[in-house]
């Protein structure tokens, strides 16, 4: 599945569809989020916590790694949004640090992970795989593997 986004406006009515592809399944959601230094995977991010009514403001994590929001919406199969950015990890067991491993133990998670790549070593299968790619017109394409 690929989509070509040209605004924001446009990542808003796509963030939301593919919230609303995703089941809950017996461990946490894992979303990985791919692509270049400044693709879009915070924005992707971000938009996707806009969707879900997350109110407090979502940064860039890279300084933070790791950041947990509650979602207060009550017809949504997920109750927590987990945003982390692996750029300055060198290795999984960093991340493993971080309390991943009883984070992917909770149905109710959603969790996003920007740079998949650094932690390749021990993360599990992710449940959907997305790779952002600039275009020459500044557009994106957003593309889904599961
Ligand atoms: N779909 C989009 N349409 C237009 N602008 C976008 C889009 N996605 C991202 N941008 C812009 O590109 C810039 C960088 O985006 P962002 O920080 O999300 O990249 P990133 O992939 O998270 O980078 P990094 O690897 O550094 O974390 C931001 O200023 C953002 O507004
Ligand atoms: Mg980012």
């Amino acid at each position: 599945m690929e989509q070509t986004i040209r605004t924001l406006a446009e990542l808003e009515t796509e963030a939301t569809r593919f919230l609303n592809t995703l089941v809950p399944g017996e461990r946490a959601t894992l979303v990985t989020l791919s692509g270049d230094l400044g693709a879009g995977k915070t924005a992707f991010t971000k938009t996707v916590a806009w969707a879900l009514g997350v109110e407090e403001s979502v940064t860039s994590p890279t300084f933070v790694l790791e950041k947990i929001y509650k979602i207060e919406k009550p017809d949504f199969p997920f109750k927590h949004l987990v945003h982390i950015d692996a750029y300055r990890l060198e290795e999984g067991a960093e991340l493993a640090a971080l309390g991943f491993d009883e984070l992917m133990k909770d149905s109710s998670n959603l969790i996003l992970l920007e740079w998949p790549e650094k932690v390749a070593d021990i993360l599990p299968v992710p449940t959907v795989k997305i790779s952002i790619t600039v275009n020459i017109d500044d557009s994106r394409t957003i593309s889904y593997a599961r």
